[in-house]
């Protein structure tokens, strides 16, 4: 009798433990944890950015004779404040280095409804979610260099994209309408255009960064979406000396995982 009682004790205890460590989350939050963005190959939340953009250097509008284009510069602000790729669109005719002969070149290039044609190409756009496309006005629109890579590059379809540029005083809104138009189940955001004239002033760097801040897209900002966010209920904390400290509402940053811990 006494034995039979020593067993069902035994038994009672088993039941017991493994009911509790079903409860009980791993406090690395593998238990009782749903994955809410965590996907395959889904790393950030909005996704690993490319910057596209074509510049010309030479003589300019205003500026005289730069070794870097104005647009170029820009690109440079960004790559500085922003955690992005680059691909620089490069003709396979390199434009003139006056500046009256390439207004001759660009104003034929319209007239004919030309696709001058790109000299080096990028094949992995689909790694990217968010891609920044810029570059300088002439006549009022992008040069037509962008039409031949837009056609290249109809996976730029469904991205976010984010048109940019330099100019002498149109603004580069004509960026956004042409993507509309090649692009149109692209998410297409707020835009940025600086006078060619003023891209070496140091104020326009800050003109930059305030709109990277803006998008939520500056490296401050995409530091923090950056990190996996997984779901876990039940979450359970312990302090460094291993002390738990039972269940913490809220978000977590644990082994570069965000965890956000909810009933
Ligand atoms: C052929 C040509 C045409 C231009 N047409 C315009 C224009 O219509 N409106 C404008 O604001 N700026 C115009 N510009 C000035 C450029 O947009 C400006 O200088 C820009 O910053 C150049 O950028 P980049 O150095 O990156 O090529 C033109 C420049 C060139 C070379």
């Amino acid at each position: 009798m006494k034995k039979l009682l020593t067993i069902i004790l035994a038994l009672s205890a088993v039941i017991v433990a493994l009911a509790c460590g079903s409860n009980d989350p791993e406090v690395d939050g593998t238990t009782g944890a749903t994955e809410v963005n965590g996907g395959e190959g889904e790393g950030t939340a909005k996704g690993k950015m490319l910057v596209i953009y074509f510049s010309r250097a030479g003589e300019n509008w205003q500026v005289g004779v730069v070794e870097r284009g104005n647009t170029a510069i820009m690109v440079d602000y960004i790559q500085d404040l922003a955690d992005v790729d680059v691909f620089e669109i490069v003709p396979e005719v390199a434009y003139p280095q006056g500046y009256e002969d390439t207004k001759t070149v660009a104003t034929a290039e319209f007239n004919d409804n030309a696709r001058p044609a790109i000299k080096t190409d990028i094949t992995n756009i689909a790694d990217y979610g968010t891609v920044f496309i810029g570059g300088p006005i002439w006549w009022g629109r992008p040069p037509m260099l962008f039409r031949t890579f837009f056609e290249k590059h109809p996976e730029l379809d469904g991205k976010t994209i984010i048109p940019f540029g330099t100019h002498g005083g149109s603004g580069v809104s004509s960026y956004t309408s042409l993507l509309k138009e090649y692009f149109p189940n692209a998410t297409i955001l707020e835009s940025l255009g600086i006078s060619g004239a003023s891209i070496r002033d140091s104020s326009s760097k800050g003109t930059v960064e305030n709109w990277l801040k803006r998008l939520g897209v500056d490296k401050q900002s995409t530091a923090i979406s950056n990190v996996r966010t997984r779901a876990a209920t039940n979450g359970v904390s312990y302090s460094i000396s291993g002390i738990r400290s039972g269940n913490q509402l809220g978000i977590q940053i644990r082994d570069g995982q965000k965890y956000i811990n909810r009933r």
